[in-house]
Order: C-alpha cells, then sequence, then structure tokens
C-alpha cells in the first residue's frame, strides 16, 4: 500500500474494523473508505457492488460480520450463518470483480476443531468436529476462507486469511448478554460496583476453560504487517500463543474493576472448547510481536468503557 491507496475498511464501526483505521490513519493513510452500517447493507449484493463500481478501492480489510458470544451463537444460529456468509461472499466477489490489489479477510480460531492439538497450528482446519456451539459462524467463515483460496486458484486473485485469536479492546460489544467473555466480564463486575455487599454475580460455565485474549491494536498491526509482507493461499494464525484460564481471567477483571462482592460460576451453563490457544509461529517470523499485555490491555480497556459506555 503506498499513502494514496484507497483502502477499503469494511465494518468501521466495529471493534477490529475501528482498530483497523486507527492504526492506518497513524502511518499517515488517508485515503480510507468506509460502508457504514447505518446505510449500507452489506448482506445486500446490489449496495455492495455499487459501492465497488462508484470507489473502486485498491485494498480490502474485510472486518464486516456478525460477531457474539456462546449466549448469541446459540440463540440466532440462522443470523450468524445468513448475515456472515452474505456479507463476505459479496465484498470478496465485488472485489475481485473491480480490480482491488489485495484483500485480507478476518476470520477467527473458531474454525478449528472442538478437541484440537494444542496448541492450534493452521493445518488442523476440517481435520474433526467443531465445536457445536457456534458451528454456524464457524462454518461461514471456513466458507470465507475457502472462498478467497478459490479465487485466488482460479483468478489470480490476492486474497488473504487472518484467523485472530479472541481479542477485545475500545469498541467491544461489552452486552453482558451477547458480548464475548472479555468485555461481558467487565460489564458485569463494573455493574455490580453499585450494589450492595449481598449481591452476587453469576458467572457462566465453571471458569476452567483456558482462552487466549489479543489487543485489537496488536491485531490492526498484525493485519499490516500481513497486508505488506503475506500473499498466501494459507491461512494464518493471530494471536499470543499463551492462554489463561477464565477464572484467572475474572479474577483480573475483580482486580482492575475494584469489585468486592461475591461471584460464584454456574456449571449448567456451557464452557465451550476446553482449551483454544494458537500456535502463532507463521506471523512471528513475519516480525510482528504482541506488545499489549493482559493487565495493560484490560486497564485501558476499562477505562474507555467507563468514558465512554456507562
Ligand atoms: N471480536 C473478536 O474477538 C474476534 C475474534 C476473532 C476474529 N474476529 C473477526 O473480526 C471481524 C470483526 O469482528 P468485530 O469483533 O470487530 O465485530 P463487531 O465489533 O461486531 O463489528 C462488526 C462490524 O460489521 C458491521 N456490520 C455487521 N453487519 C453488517 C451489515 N449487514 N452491513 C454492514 N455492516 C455490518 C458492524 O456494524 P454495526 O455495529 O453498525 O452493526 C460493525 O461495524 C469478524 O470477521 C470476526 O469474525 C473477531
Amino acid at each position: 500500500m503506498d499513502s494514496n491507496s484507497k483502502i477499503y475498511v469494511a465494518g468501521n464501526t466495529g471493534l477490529v474494523g475501528s482498530a483497523i483505521i486507527r492504526m492506518l490513519k497513524s502511518k499517515g493513510y488517508t485515503n480510507i473508505l468506509s460502508t457504514p452500517h447505518s446505510n449500507w447493507d452489506l448482506r445486500n449484493q446490489e449496495d455492495v457492488n455499487r459501492f465497488f463500481r462508484i470507489n473502486k478501492p485498491d485494498y480490502v480489510f474485510l472486518a464486516a460480520a456478525k460477531v457474539g458470544g456462546i449466549g448469541a451463537n446459540s440463540e440466532q444460529p440462522a443470523d450468524f450463518i445468513y448475515d456472515n456468509l452474505m456479507i463476505q461472499t459479496n465484498i470478496i466477489d465485488a472485489a475481485y470483480r473491480n480490480g482491488v490489489k489485495k484483500l485480507l479477510f478476518l476470520g477467527s480460531s473458531c474454525i478449528y476443531p472442538k478437541l484440537p492439538e494444542i496448541p492450534i497450528t493452521e493445518d488442523q482446519l476440517l481435520t474433526s468436529p467443531l465445536e457445536p456451539s457456534n458451528d454456524s459462524y464457524a462454518i461461514a467463515k471456513i466458507a470465507g476462507v475457502k472462498m478467497c483460496q478459490a479465487y485466488r486458484k482460479q483468478y489470480g486473485f490476492n486474497a488473504i486469511a487472518l484467523m485472530p485469536t479472541n481479542l477485545y479492546g475500545p469498541k467491544d460489544n461489552f452486552d453482558i448478554n451477547s458480548g464475548h467473555v472479555l468485555p461481558s466480564l467487565i460489564a458485569k463486575f463494573h455493574g455490580g460496583l453499585s450494589h450492595s455487599e449481598h449481591y452476587i454475580i453469576n458467572l457462566w460455565g465453571d471458569g476452567s476453560p483456558k482462552r487466549e485474549f489479543l489487543h485489537v491494536d496488536d491485531l490492526a498491526e498484525a493485519a499490516y504487517t500481513c497486508m505488506e509482507n503475506y500473499d498466501s493461499e494459507e491461512i494464518i494464525n493471530i494471536g499470543t500463543g499463551e492462554d489463561v484460564t477464565i477464572k484467572e481471567l475474572a479474577e483480573t477483571i475483580v482486580k482492575v474493576t475494584g469489585y468486592q462482592n461475591y461471584y460464584q460460576w454456574d456449571a449448567s451453563k456451557p464452557n465451550g472448547t476446553p482449551r483454544k490457544v494458537l500456535n502463532v509461529d507463521k506471523i512471528k517470523s513475519l516480525g510482528w510481536e504482541p506488545k499489549i499485555g493482559l493487565l495493560e490491555g484490560i486497564e485501558s480497556t476499562y477505562e474507555w468503557y467507563k468514558e465512554n459506555v456507562v
């Protein structure tokens, strides 16, 4: 990308899209295009084709998607498969047909099997069954990966696919029902601060699953590294390569928010995959390293939440 390149960031208001825009602006890119959801429904092929025909972007970061935690995925599997298939299919096809030089597709570590070998290497994709609680989302994302590979193979289109681990940071979804575990816990413990000393917070699962968390600003830097230096049909994992139990995560968030009352685990609610940490050798071989530690990242995210959400 050069400083005059037209760069389209799909999903500009989201956690990832807004971080990519912050990153691009910090590096001096000014010709950034977006399609705010309020005016554009990216599930609509005519809308997407019209946008590409008129604007002719050079590069595309595809960060628009329907995203949510275990609860939302279990309750709305139809929306998760439909919205994601439509958005990514429309954008990847229109990008190829309108001469885009390179497209970066955001997949997710949810595409890997429920019981993978740890740490999860990229070659474990489609080697055994998926976690059922979010398989609609995972299947849609796998279709996106295959579409990038197929357009490269048949048309020579330079489309790459990144598989980030769990992300967090400014602009995350802090809704306790539809958000991912880290922002939901921030919202729950912050919400608990205003209650009496007999208040008890109930947390999903038994706290034993281990998860990896990456600050979204680190992900945005990894996306830039890949846009500049990675041209392969092979998917590439983005993460820290380190995981913590959900119990440890909750304890950290309790410390950061200053919550002093009780909380308990509800083991009748699903835990999801027991362990999910990525092998990140490939992205590290391109010279990228995460810079924001978990405690520091949670502290700054909590500050952002207090200033912008509550
Ligand atoms: N969050 C994570 O932990 C995580 C982890 C791994 C991978 N990823 C991947 O990263 C990508 C972005 O995720 P995110 O966390 O940034 O999600 P997000 O915060 O929910 O943002 C999604 C973006 O897409 C937009 N959007 C959704 N449906 C749309 C539609 N029909 N038409 C137009 N715009 C639409 C949203 O607009 P509105 O907000 O206005 O609806 C928002 O700007 C996804 O592909 C996801 O799979 C995320």
